[in-house]
């Protein structure tokens, strides 16, 4: 599924550089609120034993209450307010910057879907494509992507367990100029990062190393936030990942790979009153692909 093949040097554009400096300034204001917190906690702690175990200040006794309690509930309301900038007023870039991310990344879709549009002619593909009531959303889109065979595999021994050629242009073009958030082993299965897209890495290693321009972190949540100024990020495995992402995913791309292998990382099972197929391509084995496979849609019902 992934364009590892030819060895190229990965660019990062001038947009992404700003995705990324936006993530990594969010992660560093929610370590800052953690480390307030922990702060207020030792702090309220000594107040306390400084007030009433030391009797520090006994006498003193604004509006009629033990001092430490007002240093408390002014320190909470500061804390708050801490709180309400990291999660409320700094969320967001400004709306100009993000309505301006937002044309880039619709144009750079556009540009992905007319491209897959002028490979099928030549192909010898069947489409279906079923009617799609898809609902307005104003949120995230989340898409899932994934290659899994009829046994739901999808690796083995930290690699993908066959080569299709169309299936991993396809994966470049949908990607492309995308976050993609992965697992650890994923991005390990990689020789270097996929070019012209921004990597955040899920780990739970507090000092993994990881190339220039690479996004790490240690949770979905994290991961997610760090894709908020994508309008269109991807999760792109594997199985450990896919498992958590599904239930906040919005689309699954799949595909299905028309036979069965044994492996050692599965995809989930699709709940088909969870999800609705929206399109269905038919891709026969050729020259370039070694077995036949279908480009399946799925959206959240
Ligand atoms: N067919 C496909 O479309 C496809 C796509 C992608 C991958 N794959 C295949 O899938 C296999 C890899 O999948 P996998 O399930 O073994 O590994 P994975 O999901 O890529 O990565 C697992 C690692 O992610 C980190 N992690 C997971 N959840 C976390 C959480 N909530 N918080 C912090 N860190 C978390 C951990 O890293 P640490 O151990 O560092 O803590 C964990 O060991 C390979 O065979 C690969 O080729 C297939």
């Amino acid at each position: 599924m992934f364009g590892t093949k030819k060895k190229e040097i990965p660019q990062i554009d001038k947009e992404q550089l700003e995705l990324i400096k936006h993530a990594q300034k969010r992660i560093k204001q929610k370590k800052g609120l953690y480390t307030h917190f922990i702060l207020f906690l030792i702090g309220s702690v000594a107040v306390i034993v400084a007030n009433l175990g030391l009797h520090m200040g006994e006498t003193f006794r604004p509006l009629g209450t033990d001092w430490f309690v007002l240093v408390i509930a002014a320190w909470s309301v500061f804390l708050v307010y801490h709180a309400f900038n990291v999660f409320v007023i700094h969320r967001f870039m400004g709306s100009s910057w993000q309505q301006e991310q937002l044309d880039l990344l619709v144009a750079k879709q556009k540009e992905g879907i007319e491209k897959l549009k002028a490979k099928l002619p030549n192909s010898e593909t069947t489409a279906t494509a079923l009617i799609s009531n898809k609902k307005p959303t104003n949120k995230q889109n989340l898409t899932l992507i994934v290659a899994a065979s009829e046994n739901n595999a999808i690796g083995k021994d930290n690699q993908l367990i066959w080569h299709l050629r169309d299936d991993l242009q396809r994966f470049k073009s949908l990607t492309s100029g995308h976050c993609i958030i992965m697992g650890r082993k994923t991005f390990e299965s990689f020789p270097k990062p996929l070019p012209n897209r921004t990597h955040i890495v899920v780990t739970n290693q507090q000092k993994y190393k990881a190339p220039h321009g690479v996004i790490v972190v240690h949770n979905m949540d994290d991961a997610l936030d760090a894709a908020l100024e994508d309008k269109h990020p991807y999760v792109i495995g594997g199985g450990e990942i896919y498992k958590q992402a599904l239930p906040f995913a919005d689309r699954i791309e799949l595909t299905r790979v028309h036979e069965t292998f044994e492996a050692d990382t599965h995809f989930p099972e699709l709940d088909p009153s969870v999800w609705r197929e929206i399109q269905n391509i038919h891709h026969p084995k050729d020259e370039n692909n070694d077995y036949a496979f279908s480009f399946m849609t799925y959206e959240r019902i």
